[in-house]
């Protein structure tokens, strides 16, 4: 009787071994599956990423004054090349409003990549800076430009 037991809970043990086997076999192939798919989208996401949603970001003042005193000073206090200027003197509310017409989404793309043949350096030559510190400067910078976003 015990061996009849046993040989039994040993079947039992084996079936579920070998359950649990082909659950695993089945669990790669949907992985696999799943990165072919994967494979045929690529080229779509080389294609020009969605624009970031500004709407859900808030900006930091503090540390976009920071970002601002390491990298964006150097143009946009006197104005460089034409960059619209904080310095007292250089600066015209114009310069600044007409681009922040554009919407801050299309100013933070254009910091991020650069715009106007690079006279805006992309990331403004801050390269280990974030899109969040980028927002943060750009925030700042407007803050203090007394100009805001429509
Ligand atoms: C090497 C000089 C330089 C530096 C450094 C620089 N900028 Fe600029 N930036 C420019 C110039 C020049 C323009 C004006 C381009 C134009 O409108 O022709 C500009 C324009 C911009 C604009 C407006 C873009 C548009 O679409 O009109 C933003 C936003 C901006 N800069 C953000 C930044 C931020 C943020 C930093 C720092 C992280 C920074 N810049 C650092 C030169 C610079």
């Amino acid at each position: 009787m015990k061996k009849i037991l046993l040989s039994l809970t040993l079947i039992a043990f084996f079936g579920l071994v070998m359950t649990s086997c082909g659950g695993d076999k089945k669990a790669k192939t949907t992985e696999t599956k799943t990165t072919e798919v994967k494979k045929e989208e690529a080229p779509k996401a080389d294609a020009k990423p969605a624009a970031i949603d500004v709407s859900k970001m808030t900006a930091n003042l503090e540390n976009g004054k920071k970002i601002y005193s390491k990298a964006c000073i150097a143009c946009h206090f006197t104005g460089v090349s034409g960059a619209p200027a904080l310095k007292a003197d250089k600066y015209k509310k114009e310069d600044w409003q007409k681009r922040a017409d554009k919407g801050m989404a299309t100013l933070l793309e254009h910091s991020i990549t650069g715009f106007n043949n690079n006279l805006m350096p992309p990331k403004g030559t801050c390269m280990d800076c974030t899109n969040q510190d980028l927002f943060d400067a750009i925030s700042y910078m407007y803050n203090e430009a007394k100009v805001t976003f429509k």
